[in-house]
């Protein structure tokens, strides 16, 4: 795949996405959940692809939350069954694209099959340096955060750490987001306006952008006006606009 020759600019380094809107899109269809799902990995497909087109080097994707086990079990299993399926069909476009994948979440809560899957993709793009896949399945920001609050606390009991260590980056890296950089926009489909526990500490000076439009809906087109608008937003991180321009 060519980088941009598309005039993008600037292009956000890592851009989140809540995928939202697949039941309600197929429900408007009067078809089942799944079928809104299904449509959904089409966009997954449409928006990866497009990211490591102009160029963004973090996508992050937030597949199944923790919450999301308790969805009937029927509909548990068809997402789990899509995931395989797009880990298996892509493993060769990945690697060809240079994308390397990995997971944000309990690995260890995904049935047996996907699991296995997960760490041969993984395993297979570790190498791949265009642009780092996130997903994150069985994800919730809070577990990740105090699962990180744990590891520091044992560090420091054991006295490998000490207390006025924690800083900021100290639990920067002990999240699943460790070796890359905070997403800079967040975009989140379907009409919603909450983070719902996705990457509340890593999101802290995101843009966010938020759409009505129904996940399947979301291809390359709603993906680039997404990322246009990041480029009319002036980022501050508490800073006047007077003392940027005199930068
Ligand atoms: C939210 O829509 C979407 C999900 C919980 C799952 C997202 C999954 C996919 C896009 C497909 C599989 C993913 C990959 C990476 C292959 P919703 O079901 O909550 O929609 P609703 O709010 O309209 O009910």
């Amino acid at each position: 795949m060519q980088e941009s020759q598309l005039e993008i600019d600037p292009v956000p380094a890592h851009v989140a996405i809540i995928m939202d809107g697949n039941g309600r899109w197929a429900q408007q269809r009067k078809r089942p959940r799944l079928f809104g799902h299904k449509a959904g990995v089409d966009s997954v497909r449409a928006v990866v692809e497009t990211a490591r087109e102009i160029g963004v080097k973090h996508l992050t994707l937030y597949a199944f939350s923790t919450e999301n086990w308790h969805r009937p079990g029927f509909e548990v299993k068809g997402l789990m069954s899509l995931l395989k399926t797009y880990l298996q069909v892509e493993l060769d476009n990945m690697k060809t694209n240079e994308i390397r994948l990995d997971c944000f979440g309990q690995k260890h809560r995904l049935p047996e099959d996907v699991h296995q899957v997960l760490d041969q993709v993984m395993a297979e793009t570790i190498d791949c340096m265009g642009m780092r896949l996130n997903l994150a399945l069985s994800y919730g920001s809070r577990t990740e955060i105090i699962a990180g609050v744990q590891e520091i606390a044992r560090k420091c009991s054991a006295g490998v750490l000490d207390v006025r260590d924690i800083d900021e980056q100290l639990l920067s890296d002990n999240l699943y987001s460790a070796d890359q950089p905070d997403p800079d926009l967040l975009i989140r489909t379907g009409g919603e306006h909450r983070l719902s526990n996705f990457l509340l500490w890593q999101l802290s000076y995101a843009e966010i952008y938020f759409t009505d439009t129904m996940w399947p809906d979301f291809r390359k087109s709603q993906f680039l006006e997404a990322i246009k608008a990041f480029g009319n937003r002036q980022r501050r991180f508490g800073r006047t606009g007077g003392q940027l321009e005199s930068k």
